[in-house]
């Protein structure tokens, strides 16, 4: 009677396991058979009511059948172990010939560049570099700095006003104002930053924009280190062939002014595209710093003298890279900016 049950279970047990596709339905034929209220157990529990010669002899084969049980199990198990794992090295397999996930890791704007470019010059030579505001006050931007009251680039045509007394910054020279309040000779800083000022775009034209402001301010200053300085500047930004000229000029708040000119880069001065024909090429405004204005920051003029410069830094970009229009910088274009980088 239990021989033909054990043989039953053995052929059921055999059934299942075939049908069984993965590790989970294996162990459920296991415990089907052989846990705790599995078929095979119970039969191996009920020997108790038997006689000791019938309980050895049913003993042996019911264990036999348990052996065979476990081998089977554990051979399915490792056939679809070995599947599972097939399936899953399938649905996960890279295909090396593909080609791979291109990450825009982006680059610096040639802006970011040139203030960089500038900077480190300015830093060698000992100068440190400071900040101001982009909203600055009135008295910042044109009082302090000795504009006449009726200066034309006070206009609201020119100069975007928040309220009567702050605006956009037309320029980064109120950080001299800052700075000659914020600190005493001896003074040596630069300062880069954007300004703003009522302007239609075109190709050299942009109502924001950048510039670097300097100021150096000690005893025995003269137009001599200023010269210097910002020959030494020219050199190193655009190459050591490159010449400078000074050109009178006015800026409210430097007296003596000038205009900075260097040899054009690209021709040596000959002549050419880049020059216009004229050989030289217009890069900076500067300065001896005016009386009234160190006298803002109640520095004794009898002792310190300084000089002041300001450059653009989209024109110096422009000709150090020959890009041809200003409004390329502000478009984002990445086929533009990654030229760079
Ligand atoms: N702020 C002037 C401008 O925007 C540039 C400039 C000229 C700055 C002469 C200076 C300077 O510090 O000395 O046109």
């Amino acid at each position: 009677m239990q021989n033909t049950q054990l043989r039953d279970i053995l052929r059921d047990a055999k059934a299942q396991l075939d049908k069984a596709e993965s590790r989970v339905e294996t162990d459920e034929v296991r415990v089907r058979f052989l846990g705790k209220k599995g078929r095979l157990t119970e039969i191996l529990r009920s020997m108790g009511s038997l006689g000791a010669e019938e309980r050895k002899r049913l003993g042996k084969l019911a264990n036999d059948a348990r052996i065979e049980i476990e081998g089977m199990l554990a051979r399915k198990f490792e056939a679809v172990k070995a599947a599972e794992h097939a399936l899953r090295f399938q649905a996960e397999a890279v295909d090396v010939t593909e080609p791979g996930t291109e990450f825009c890791i982006g680059a610096k704007h040639p802006i970011t560049i040139t203030i960089e470019e500038i900077s480190r010059i300015f830093l060698h030579m000992g100068f440190s570099v400071t900040e101001g505001p982009e909203v600055e006050t009135v008295f910042n931007n044109f009082d302090a700095l000795n504009a006449a009251p009726n200066h034309p680039s006070r206009e609201r045509t020119d100069t975007f006003y928040i309220t009567d007394d702050t605006l956009l910054r037309t320029q980064t020279s109120p950080v001299q104002v800052r700075t000659l309040l914020a600190q005493a000779p001896p003074i040596k800083v630069i300062s880069p930053g954007r300004c703003f000022r009522v302007d239609t775009a075109d190709a050299t034209h942009s109502p924001m924009f950048h510039q670097v402001e300097g100021l150096l301010v000690d005893e025995d200053v003269t137009m001599a280190d200023l010269k210097g300085t910002l020959d030494v500047f020219a050199k190193r930004m655009f190459g050591a062939e490159v010449r400078t000229r000074f050109r009178p000029h006015f800026f409210p708040f430097t007296e003596p002014s000038a205009e900075m000119d260097m040899s054009c880069f690209k021709c040596g001065g000959e002549g050419c595209r880049v020059c216009k024909g004229g050989g030289w090429i217009e890069i900076l405004g500067c300065g001896m710093v005016h009386p009234n204005v160190l006298r803002v920051g109640k520095i004794d003029t009898e002792r310190y003298t300084g000089f002041a410069f300001g450059m653009g830094v989209e024109r110096i970009a422009m000709l150090r890279r020959g890009i041809e229009d200003i409004r390329l910088f502000y478009e984002n274009d990445m086929r533009f900016i990654e030229q760079f980088g």
